[in-house]
């Protein structure tokens, strides 16, 4: 008997085959149970749901007696109430490693152009604004040779300071739960305490995910500790920054600037003031959208669903108690 599946995500032509082969699938283009009966009807009979980006929380699951496992096409699972999964004995499965290294990139690609001011100037040229020799007003800061402090030194934490520390020369300081020997052993990073590292760092750079205890993180008491020339890079959560506090210690001068990648509203809102600052680098949330990687992500993704409805394999499992 094929699993019932609902896969509310498109997926690379060969795996939605696969899918296809092994499941008996119901396409929906979100998991909003007002959308009729008929996917109420197939959301009753599910086993498994394979998807990204749509909340799962009690309403949903309540129309969904029999789900065994729901997998996610990224590492993040905010989106999910993972207790109530875990009560009612609901696998989730989720993609890391295989996004590591993109994501590090694009990190790496926040702190070059925040601190270089590639966009803007990129902007400058294209409209016909370079009209004779780059002056100061025009100059960014330096990267290599810079402290660079990472909160949240996991495995993208980690790759980051990987190129930090053997591509700039960087000196890298983090902020963790726990102790990261092999950060330190191989990056020189420098455990201290999150006012130390707001305090001394030139880019602060946050790789979080989005939970209670780090929501709104980074608000007005922090950016205070910060130095005036420093930046805030964003690869992790948007909720993690308070944004109005942001906004205002750009406007203030707190910070010298920020690269960002998410944000408190995605898509970020036309009527955001971050959209008029100069020096704010605002990216799509695009960590891990590369062609490799988004493949591999929904590869690994369907490898975790099927894996875990057969009982086969539990790898990347985020709540494996219920196994
Ligand atoms: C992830 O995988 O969590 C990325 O942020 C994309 O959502």
């Amino acid at each position: 008997m094929p699993f019932n599946v609902i896969q509310y995500e498109d997926l690379p032509q060969d795996l939605e085959q696969r899918l296809q082969e092994q499941c008996n699938v119901t396409r929906v283009e979100s998991l909003d149970p007002g959308q009729g009966n008929q996917f109420r009807a197939a959301l009753a009979e599910a086993e498994g749901m394979i998807g990204v980006s749509q909340d799962v929380g009690p309403g949903l699951l309540d129309l969904a007696p029999k789900l065994r496992v729901a997998s996610t096409i990224s590492v993040g699972y905010d989106h999910f109430d993972v207790a109530e999964m875990t009560k009612r004995r609901i696998m989730l499965m989720h993609t890391p490693d295989v996004l590591t290294e993109t994501t590090a990139d694009m990190v790496f690609t926040l702190i070059l152009c925040a601190a270089r001011r590639a966009p803007e100037l990129h902007g400058m040229v294209k409209s016909g604004g370079w009209t004779s020799t780059i002056g100061a007003e025009h100059f960014g800061s330096d990267v290599h040779g810079k402290k660079l402090g990472i909160i949240g030194m996991g495995r993208i934490g980690s790759a980051v300071a990987r190129r930090a520390r053997h591509g700039f020369n960087m000196e890298i300081l983090y902020h963790n739960r726990t102790v990261n020997r092999e950060a330190e052993a191989l990056f020189d990073a420098r455990l201290c305490s999150l006012d130390e590292l707001l305090s001394e760092s030139d880019f602060v750079c946050l790789m979080l995910p989005l939970t209670d205890q780090t929501k709104k993180m980074i608000g007005p008491a922090e950016f205070d500790k910060m130095k005036p020339e420093a930046y805030l890079i964003n690869g992790g959560r948007g909720p993690v920054v308070d944004e109005q506090a942001l906004v205002l210690a750009l406007q203030e001068g707190k910070i010298r600037g920020a690269g960002l990648d998410v944000y408190e509203q995605e898509p970020l809102p036309a009527d955001s003031p971050l959209l008029t600052l100069a020096n704010v680098v605002t990216l799509p949330h695009i960590g891990s959208a590369t062609h490799e990687t988004r493949y591999a992500m929904a590869a690994c993704a369907l490898e975790n669903l099927l894996g875990a409805l057969s009982q086969r394999s539990t790898r990347n499992c985020v709540n494996p108690e219920v196994v």
